[in-house]
């Protein structure tokens, strides 16, 4: 128990890394709600759902949506299943961030009818587990495709014209187009694409007047998914083999889990680059390394990674040919709204029709049981 007296898992951050005890006012009613009509819903009434963590720095907008829909919401900042399975007892919902919800979560909360995952990918969320016990997923895949196709083209031309090693020269007092070596031409370069989705297509798109050639890998689609001027890569080696610039657009699977390996890394063409903005585990870091050193890769641009914050000492930090971002070619002030509305929205949905808006496994469970 906390010193406000509610348990520890229901204390919520409401500065960054600043607790504060804080829910929402299960007192006030919803504004559709007419007293006069209606007997005052109690907070037994009050369909629950807990905010498994964020790092916002107030959760306004969530409270202000459900607030809307007569939702009692609970905040938290669980890192482990146990914890989420603790704080989200009787609850109908959960919102997360980074939280892990699994088969404990299932067990631990019989109630639980959705997670909604606050972003696209939905690694954190045990979708199998999910889907034997009928539990809907949702997560908000289309609130920043713009912004992580242009981060990724940003660091692909950051790579490809040496922005980083110039602004790193100067700074050291050297002051010369040479200074980082030659140059070789963009328009003469083929982009090869992994993961011709939603984000990858937008990657297409926005890199065509950049490149000479756009290729991309991707075995789920059908040939009319391939937009004209984006050539098909049957098998993933003729893609590395074929590129200049490489970029990873595809979903962390059991399949794409370290896919980017010592054996797909000696595929790749001597000094090419290596995109990821998908995530981190998807790349082989010990094998990035070795072929960063040997030269087969020129340089390698990375927003995600296995491990993230990337760990105080790492090889990668000051690596003289890698450009690191901190897992933030999502945002822009836009994005982060349209995300966070969307991923609360999806639950919102869900209790009014049975279906959340952005569905990625179809439950069975009902909002009403
Ligand atoms: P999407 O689901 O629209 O597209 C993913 C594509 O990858 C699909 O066309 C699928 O067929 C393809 N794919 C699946 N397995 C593959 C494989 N083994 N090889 C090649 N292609 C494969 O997803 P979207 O919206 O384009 O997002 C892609 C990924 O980007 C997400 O899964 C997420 O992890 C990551 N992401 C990263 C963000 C960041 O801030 N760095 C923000 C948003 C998404």
């Amino acid at each position: 128990m906390s010193s406000s007296g509610w348990p520890a898992s229901i204390i919520v951050a409401g500065i960054r890394g600043q607790a504060s005890a804080h829910r929402l006012d299960a007192r006030r009613p919803g504004p559709y709600r007419s007293a006069a009509l209606e007997p005052e819903p109690t907070t037994q009434d009050m369909p629950r759902v807990l905010y498994a963590d964020h790092d916002y720095s107030d959760i306004d907008l969530e409270r202000a949506l459900f607030e809307g829909a007569g939702v009692e919401l609970f905040a938290a900042q669980c890192r482990t299943e146990e914890e989420v399975a603790a704080a989200a007892s009787g609850c109908v919902g959960i919102l997360s961030q980074y939280a892990p919800v699994g088969e404990k979560v299932i067990a631990a909360v019989p109630t639980l009818g959705i997670v909604s995952r606050i972003g696209a990918g939905y690694d954190n969320v045990d979708t199998a587990a999910c889907e034997r016990h009928g539990v809907w997923v949702a997560n908000s895949p289309d609130y920043g495709i713009g912004e992580v196709a242009t981060h990724a083209l940003a660091l692909a031309l950051a790579l490809v014209r040496n922005v980083v090693a110039y602004h790193r020269d100067i700074q050291a007092g050297e002051w010369h187009y040479l200074s980082s070596g030659p140059l070789r031409r963009a328009s003469e370069m083929t982009l090869g694409i992994i993961g011709l989705g939603r984000i990858g297509k937008r990657m297409a798109h926005v890199s065509r007047n950049v490149f000479r050639r756009i290729a991309a890998f991707d075995p789920y689609l059908i040939d009319g998914d391939f937009p004209a001027y984006v050539e098909r890569a049957r098998e993933l080696p003729g893609l590395l083999a074929a590129s200049d610039v490489v970029s990873i657009h595809a979903p962390l699977t059991e399949e794409t889990r370290g896919m980017i390996d010592a054996k797909a890394l000696a595929q790749m063409r001597s000094g090419s680059f290596l995109v990821n903005t998908a995530r981190g585990a998807i790349v082989d870091i010990g094998d990035l390394l070795a072929a960063l050193d040997s030269g087969i890769l020129g340089g390698a641009g990375l927003d995600v990674l296995p491990v993230e914050p990337v760990p105080a000492g790492h090889r990668l930090l000051g690596h003289p040919k890698v450009i690191l971002t901190p897992h933030a070619a999502f945002f822009s002030v836009q994005s982060e709204v349209d995300l966070r509305r969307k991923a609360a929205r999806n639950i919102v949905t869900w209790l009014a029709t049975g279906r959340p808006d952005y569905v990625v496994v179809r439950g069975t469970r009902k909002p009403h049981p």
